[in-house]
């Protein structure tokens, strides 16, 4: 119970529950400049440049079914798998996807970490109307930035759900290098369990009224907080507590270690991963089993090639590292940080024969230097140009479990205050962390510089931690800043970044 004493500490201002939600933005935006919420209408189409290669690619949403080895939930998805169906093109491309709603539900798509044009960005209230059950949507966006990246739904806690599949942005100029790529993506698992992800924020908003009530939800932990996260907080370091919710399953390309993945390649043969942490609550530790990994990109762009036995990745985050592979059969696990429930994600790397690993398989390299993903350097060529700031911002992320209240700058969102920014402008952030929990901080349309140069889009930032992060404002529109823990953000942990005149 040692963790919930440290969990319950609210430090900062908030006084209420603020699940401002993301619909509201529109009705309380600071500027007035926007069009009220319901005001978008129809995408404007835009044209690709001539000579611009156009990729074009159609998504259905919608109520799929999936095998979690034999056990078959219900859950939503783009097309008929989880993941959804990978999304590649080259840096420059322009892409033309068509969105066809088939869920019950509103709906939207965010590709997350691409320095897109703002209307294409899929934030609901904020650059679009939310996409209507039976209708379609077409997003057209450059991707200018090579890169391992992934899209999701920008719609409450939608994201928990099997909305999710990687984008990835080949570069012209790529060196290679490689004999093989192998794409992970990485999920903590609940929906169609015995309850949605909608059903867990609103118990976890419960927490509020001190009830504490998840008891009776099948699916879920049944401890004293009733399927809340707690615990295990002497693993969890250097990140203190890590998540909030205890998940049955954890899933490595939509499959659980009872049926994981082969990935084959030859022995000798160097593979390139691709890794993204599509969870909502969840960091995990990846590492793979008898190999070093070389980490070589951090959110897509490129880092001093830096070796290492395993690496932290949070939510949104995404790491691409370079193996040369032994012979025989490998587990590849990503072991959730600081989860009571245990459990991990695991695929198996095969380049000859042997039994495969066991599920629980737990690679010595887990244990050993554990990469922490912002103490990488940047590549030469990631760095911004050196410049002083113009000017500066607060981010204080502030919020507590009980009650299940988070907020950014003192405040839920909707009722915190838009931060600014001027076109030119080269943007300081000063990001503080004041609560207990860890949280992997999340920029739209933009990639920001740690003090470091390191580029990222996404930061896990540990309890009290401060980062200083520079971003060039060449990308105008209004844009969220949030945490990519997707409970936190929908209970009020979001703020917009607004270009002003
Ligand atoms: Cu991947 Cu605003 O999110
Ligand atoms: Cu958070």
């Amino acid at each position: 119970m040692g963790s919930i004493t440290r969990r319950g500490l609210l430090i900062g201002g908030l006084g209420t529950a603020g699940a401002a939600g993301l619909g509201t933005y529109a009705a309380t935006k600071g500027s007035g400049a926007s069009a009220p919420k319901g005001a978008f209408g129809a995408p404007t189409p835009v044209s690709p440049d001539p000579g611009q290669t156009v990729v074009t690619k159609s998504l259905t949403a919608k109520p799929i079914t999936l095998d979690l080895a034999g056990r078959t939930v219900s859950t939503w998805g783009y097309g008929d798998a989880v993941p959804g169906p990978l999304l590649r093109a080259t840096a420059g491309d322009f892409l033309r996807v068509t969105l066809d709603n088939q869920l019950p539900d509103e709906t939207t798509i965010h590709w997350h970490g691409i320095r897109l044009r703002n209307p294409a960005d899929g934030v609901p209230g904020m650059t679009q109307d939310p996409v209507k059950p039976e209708t379609s949507y077409v997003y057209e966006f450059t991707a200018p930035d090579p890169g391992t990246y992934f899209f999701h739904p920008h719609v409450g806690v939608q994201l928990d759900r099997g909305l999710y599949a990687p984008l990835i942005i080949d570069d012209p100029n790529e060196p290679g290098g490689y004999d093989a790529e192998w794409v992970l993506v990485l999920d903590d698992w609940i929906d169609g369990t015995g309850t949605t992800p909608e059903q867990v924020l609103e118990k976890l908003l419960a927490n509020d009224s001190g009830s504490g009530g998840m008891g009776g939800m099948g699916g879920m932990d049944h401890g004293e907080m009733g399927g809340m996260n707690h615990g295990a907080m002497d693993e969890a370091e250097p990140w203190g507590d890590a998540g909030d919710v205890t998940y049955p399953h954890f899933l490595i390309n939509g499959r659980p270690p009872a049926d994981p993945e082969t990935l084959r390649a030859k022995a000798g043969q160097k593979v390139r991963l691709r890794i993204i942490n599509a969870a909502s609550d969840t960091i995990f530790t990846v590492a793979l089993g008898g190999h070093r990994m070389t980490i070589t990109h951090s959110d897509g762009f490129p880092v001093e090639p830096t070796e290492t036995d395993a690496f932290y990745i949070g939510m949104g985050e995404r790491y691409d590292a370079i193996v040369t592979l032994g012979d025989g059969a490998f587990p590849l696990v990503a072991k959730p940080v600081g989860k009571a429930g245990g459990g991990q994600a695991m695929a198996v790397a095969r380049t000859g024969s042997g039994a495969a690993p066991g599920g629980d398989a737990s690679p010595r390299e887990l244990t050993g230097r554990v990469l922490i993903g912002s103490d990488l350097r940047p590549a030469q060529a990631a760095k911004l140009p050196s410049r002083r700031p113009d000017a500066t911002a607060r981010l204080t992320l502030t919020g507590s479990m009980q009650p299940y209240a988070w907020g950014m700058n003192g405040a839920p969102f909707g009722k915190n205050e838009p931060l600014t920014v001027r076109a030119g402008q080269r943007l300081r952030i000063n990001a503080t962390n004041m609560t207990m929990m860890t949280h992997p901080v999340h920029v739209h349309g933009h990639t920001f510089a740690l003090p470091s140069g390191l580029r990222k889009d996404t930061v896990l930032m540990a309890p009290m931690q401060s980062f200083a992060i520079d971003l060039d404002a060449d990308n105008e529109g209004d844009w969220m800043i949030h945490c990519h823990n997707i409970y936190h953000a929908e209970g009020g942990m979001m703020i917009a970044l607004e270009y002003i005149a």
